[in-house]
């Protein structure tokens, strides 16, 4: 594992005074981790500095070829002081999962747990405490070869910033509305779908702005190919419970392996709920929401957390679930997703990595 170099800033910023209004990913601390990777050199000179902008030649590969991968996880005050990651090992796999699909030089997993744990160390001051508030990290990778030639870069830079942040919807644990979109698609198998990557992303943008101009927040994806069975929201997985089952569409190569995904499904097993991961289809649900028996919905995600899906909508069909409002399960995922995360309840699973 390489010593990461550590240059503190002389201007530390002021912390948001009031955190009942910190948003999603406005505000971003006093320093940033980088460390960069040259052909033949490997990953080296890790380093902390202050957040400060990044320089790159207009040539520079990710400005033209989207060659990028990034991530997402949080850091958490414990009521007894002390600072929690959630289940890091999984969002580094995935990393690498995602730079292997996207020609990137993985990032050694020791030095990626490493830099996460330093970097929070350093800020831990910045971690918000007021209920429903955290410090998103965010890594990402970029290709930085000057060249546009399509191919994949020689080149990168990884860097990891944090964001102290409130709920990503502005209605907060309020169920959100969800528009099925029938026209455009995110991803197909085969694609880069299932990576953590910019592109995909950007794809999913044309819909989003359709979606909000319905009063939508969000866009739920049907299958690239058939556009027929249910996927992911733009920035969730998405779960049902369809008479008496928790149902979620199965990893299929264009969804995205979420990490608060794999939570619920292993909380609703260990709570011997019956759960399924399988093909869904858009008249599955239409059907289910007709008769009665699609008794909840909710996405999963580290942003998003547990979040209630009060409303869907596909073509002429605007479905209401749990009365608009807040179901047992997701509450009770909730309750349990964000004890554990806060140190609150007993972590029987040993998730959580103390930063100390
Ligand atoms: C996350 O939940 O961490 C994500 O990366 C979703 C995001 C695009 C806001």
């Amino acid at each position: 594992m390489q010593e990461i170099k550590l240059e503190l800033t002389k201007n530390p910023k002021e912390k948001p005074a009031d955190q009942s209004k910190l948003g999603f990913g406005r505000i971003f601390t006093d320093h940033m981790y980088v460390m960069d990777y040259h052909e033949g050199q490997g990953w080296h000179d890790p380093k902390i500095i202050p957040y400060q902008p990044i320089s790159l030649e207009p040539s520079a590969m990710v400005f033209h070829y989207a060659q990028e991968m990034f991530e997402g996880l949080k850091a958490y005050h414990t009521p007894d002081g002390r600072v929690l990651l959630f289940r890091p090992d999984r969002n580094i796999q995935r990393a690498e999962n995602s730079c292997k699909r996207l020609c990137i030089p993985p990032v050694p997993q020791d030095d990626f747990l490493n830099a996460l744990k330093t970097l929070v160390r350093v800020e831990k001051d910045w971690i918000p405490t007021t209920p429903g508030t955290s410090l998103y990290i965010r890594p990402f990778i970029i290709a930085t070869d000057e060249s546009l030639g399509v191919h994949p870069s020689h080149s990168y830079k990884f860097i990891i910033i944090l964001s102290p942040s409130g709920a990503y919807y502005a209605s907060g644990l309020n169920p959100v509305k969800i528009w099925i979109e029938d026209d455009y698609v995110r991803a197909v198998r085969g694609g880069i779908g299932e990576a953590k990557a910019g592109g995909n992303y950007a794809a999913s943008l044309k819909a989003q702005v359709k979606g909000e101009a319905g009063g939508y927040a969000q866009v739920l994806w049907l299958d690239g190919v058939e556009r027929k069975y249910i996927e992911e929201v733009g920035s969730m997985n998405i779960f049902f419970k369809i008479a008496g089952k928790v149902v979620t569409p199965q990893l299929n190569g264009s969804i995205l392996p979420g990490v608060t995904r794999a939570t619920c499904l292993d909380l609703c097993r260990s709570w011997g709920m019956e759960v399924e991961e399988r093909r869904v289809s858009v008249e599955e649900l239409v059907a289910a929401a007709r008769d009665g028996s699609l008794e909840e919905c909710w996405g999963s995600g580290t942003a998003a957390v547990i979040s209630p899906v009060g409303t869907l909508r596909y073509e002429n069909d605007v479905m209401e679930i749990s009365g608009g409002g807040i179901g047992p399960v997701s509450q009770r995922l909730y309750d349990t997703v964000t004890g554990i995360q806060t140190g609150k309840l007993e972590d029987a699973h040993g998730w959580t990595v103390e930063v100390k």
